[in-house]
């Protein structure tokens, strides 16, 4: 396939609750908004991160890309969850090349799973000079030079599965990203990031939620919480014996079933304490690892549209909770957009929307 950095592409966040698709232009400054479109999962075919209906996400891809008329067939979408090995090492200072031939054997110590198993990328992030100044001639011993690399492995399985579901659906896929790196890519556009700066980056979905600390610009820890919307979505469910759609409705604040959405309130909080809980701990995790305090979390995914949630997460955790505004830096052209859809979308995007500017001359 042949691609350039200037092929057009289109970013699919495929999650267990909505499909996402965003299309970007490339301006002179920036981005420009070009596509935006949601459209639910069909019910049961993600569960727990597993696809367990294919043809029936293939469908509903199609029938996105049609909605939204987009005749781009290039497309980056991401995958996450426990198939996904994300690590920062230490190594000896040396070229890309002779990195490339010995990552195999690095990772094998860092990965549970077996290598000819995983795909295996990884990415140099800063180099560490122990030496300092001009080095002597004649010196005969090599300097201990260090660099951080990131990296990442991905099941073969899981890419094999996702790249048919999308052929599936009559496009070809070019890059398989992570999900927490295309959120990290919407927010550095968005907002950049401050030198010695803590954010974690923390989006809630249905299923998952994947928490990304960044130190600076650089990925320190992440990990992807087997928790989602999904709890609260279940607890509403069994504590007034109703049907899914009817959880999601009271939730979102639509009465149903002559419930209202002041009874499920207790069961909303219940399901955010327990998620923020769990978020703390990773938080502690990190905190104890890096010696380090997080200055800011901010939040982006279906959940994060939840009103209060900001407040709520900023008194548990005790730090700042902003929620991200994925169209922040993007022009958007209003006579093609409603602004109410844009806002209500501008945490739900994030990770379409990094997808959406990836492009072929980073890696
Ligand atoms: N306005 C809202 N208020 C409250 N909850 C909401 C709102 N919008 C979406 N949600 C909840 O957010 C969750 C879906 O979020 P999102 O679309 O980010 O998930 P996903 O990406 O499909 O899932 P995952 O990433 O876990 O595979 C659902 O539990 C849904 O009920
Ligand atoms: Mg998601």
């Amino acid at each position: 396939m042949f691609v350039t950095k200037n092929t057009e592409v289109i970013g699919l966040d495929i999650g267990a609750y909505s499909i996402k698709l965003a299309r970007l232009k490339k301006t002179r400054k920036g981005f420009e908004l070009m596509n935006f479109g949601i459209m639910p999962t069909p019910p049961d075919a993600i569960v727990d991160g597993v696809i367990e209906k294919p043809e029936d996400i293939t469908e509903a891809i199609r029938k996105l890309v049609s909605s939204e008329k987009v005749k781009i067939k290039h497309l980056v979408t991401a995958v996450s969850g426990e198939s996904v090995i994300i690590k920062k090492i230490n190594v000896p200072i040396m070229t890309d090349d002779e990195l490339a031939e010995s990552i195999p054997l690095e990772a094998e110590q860092y990965i549970p799973f077996d290598i000819d198993d995983v795909n295996i990328d990884f990415q140099i992030i800063r180099k560490i000079q122990l030496t300092e100044g001009p080095k002597e001639a004649g010196l005969e011993e090599e300097p201990e030079d260090q660099m951080d690399v990131i990296l990442v492995a991905v099941k073969k399985d899981i890419i094999a599965e996702r790249v048919s579901l999308i052929n599936g659906a009559g496009l070809d896929s070019v890059v398989i990203d992570l999900d927490v790196f295309a959120i990290e890519n919407e927010y550095e556009f968005n907002y950049g990031f401050q030198e010695g700066e803590v954010i974690a980056l923390v989006d809630i979905g249905a299923s998952f939620t994947n928490i990304n600390i960044l130190e600076g610009m650089v990925t320190s820890f992440t990990r992807d919480l087997t928790i989602g919307g999904d709890v609260c979505t279940r607890a509403i469910q069994n504590e007034l014996n109703v049907g899914p759609e009817v959880a999601e409705n009271l939730k979102m604040g639509i009465e149903a079933d002559g419930v209202s959405h002041k009874d499920v309130i207790p069961m909303i909080t219940a399901a955010t304490e327990g998620l923020s809980q769990e978020i703390a701990k990773s938080f502690e995790f990190y905190s104890t690892a890096a010696n380090r305090e997080i200055d800011k979390v901010v939040l982006s995914g279906g959940w994060a549209a939840m009103e209060g949630i900001n407040k709520f997460l900023s008194n548990s955790l005790g730090l700042p909770v902003e929620i991200v505004d994925s169209f922040k830096n993007i022009k958007v052209n209003y006579n093609m957009f409603d602004p109410e859809y844009i806002k209500d979308m501008a945490p739900i995007a994030a990770t379409s929307i990094g997808l959406a500017m990836r492009r072929f001359d980073d890696r």
